[in-house]
């Protein structure tokens, strides 16, 4: 026998979306010799012509502050209203006090719950499902959700394997109540034995531990690319079709496929796994902001509605994937942008 506590369920969705890009954008020419690489290289491997990067004093809270209060306003609320902050990122340089407070502190709020989530690319939909399900289950009315990072911190700018892909950037969202269900639930995990796929390292421990004599460098972000591609398309589409069953529909009833923005052939060939119809709209914002992790699904939500705002209120598919290796896929009912 259990209590018999209030029933407390209600409906939850995306109310908005805001999205941030440093200014400074870059092509691949500035980035090729340096890797002894081609813009034609890296367009046909990646699709990505031009990133952006944030410059020396713009910090990864000053472009999740633009993009929060973007999506807040957007929402029609003030920062007050947000009671709850949930920020996913794998860059933010300090362990404490967290990512989500700092920005909090930016907004004026002196209120509300606030936390940090480390799921790297995956951690925009961790995040969208736990904001989900606390505002259902009534914990919140409004969480904010930040997806956001400063990678070329953590990026070493000669590295032929990812100086080329990684870029800044933040998105964010705020999921309130709603009438429908506005978020199907979330097909998520990990696969510990690809741990060594894509690595910070060495730890700052080691780091600051370190005799100057051992040449330890900096802990930047290391991939061993063709694990992950192989992994991602093999694994991810079975991922993406459970996510869209799950909530209930089907390929030719979904309206629009917002994936991680890791690499446009990834993108290719999950859309070929799925068997995704011409009918459904595909994300594409890698081919000028690379790949920003965390923030990569939130900001091609919005560039995918800047074009087709046809698509509020429709259906898309999100899945994100990274480091870990993790993954986390659901469908969501998409917000609108302001005429
Ligand atoms: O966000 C987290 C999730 N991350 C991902 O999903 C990343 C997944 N992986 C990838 O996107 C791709 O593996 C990369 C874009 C990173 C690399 O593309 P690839 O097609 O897997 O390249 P590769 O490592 O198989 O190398 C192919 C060739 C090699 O030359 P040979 O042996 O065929 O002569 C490499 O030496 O390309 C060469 N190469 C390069 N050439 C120019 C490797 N890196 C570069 C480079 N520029 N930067």
């Amino acid at each position: 026998m259990s209590l018999n506590f209030t029933q407390v369920h209600r409906n939850s969705r995306i109310l908005s979306v805001g999205a941030y890009r440093p200014k400074n954008s870059v092509h691949n020419n500035e980035i090729a010799p340096r890797i002894d690489s081609s813009d034609e290289w890296i367009q046909q491997r990646t699709g990505i012509e031009s990133r952006n990067f944030a410059s020396s004093d713009e910090s990864l809270i000053d472009m999740a502050e633009a993009a929060a209060r973007i999506a807040i306003s957007r929402a029609g609320l003030a920062p007050e209203d947000i009671d709850a902050v949930i920020f996913a990122t794998i860059t933010y340089p300090y362990q404490a006090p967290s990512a989500a407070t700092e920005l909090l502190t930016r907004l004026g709020n002196t209120h509300a719950a606030a936390f940090d989530l480390s799921a790297a690319c995956a951690g925009f939909c961790y995040g969208v499902a736990l904001a989900g399900d606390l505002v259902s289950a009534q914990t919140a009315n409004n969480v904010l959700v930040i997806g956001g990072e400063k990678l070329s911190d953590f990026t070493d700018p000669n590295d032929r394997a990812t100086a080329f892909i990684f870029a800044d950037g933040a998105g964010a969202v705020v999921i309130g109540a709603s009438e429908g269900i506005g978020i199907g639930p979330t097909i998520w995990g990990a696969n510990a034995e690809t741990r060594d796929a894509i690595m910070m390292e060495p730890s700052w421990l080691e780091y600051k531990k370190a005799d100057k004599s051992e040449n330890i460098k900096w802990p930047d972000i290391s991939q061993q690319g063709q694990t992950v591609f192989r992994w991602a398309v093999y694994e991810m589409a079975p991922v993406g079709l459970k996510a869209i069953e799950a909530a209930g529909l089907t390929i030719d009833t979904l309206a629009a496929f917002i994936p991680h923005q890791a690499n446009d052939r990834i993108i290719d060939s999950m859309v070929k796994s799925m068997k995704l119809p011409d009918s459904v709209a595909i994300a594409r914002d890698i081919r000028t902001s690379g790949n920003t992790s965390a923030a990569s699904i939130p900001l091609a939500m919005d560039a995918l509605l800047m074009q087709r705002p046809d698509l509020h209120g429709k259906s898309a598919l999100l899945l994100g994937f990274g480091a870990g290796l993790v993954y986390a896929g659901q469908v969501v009912e998409l917000p609108p942008l302001p005429a």
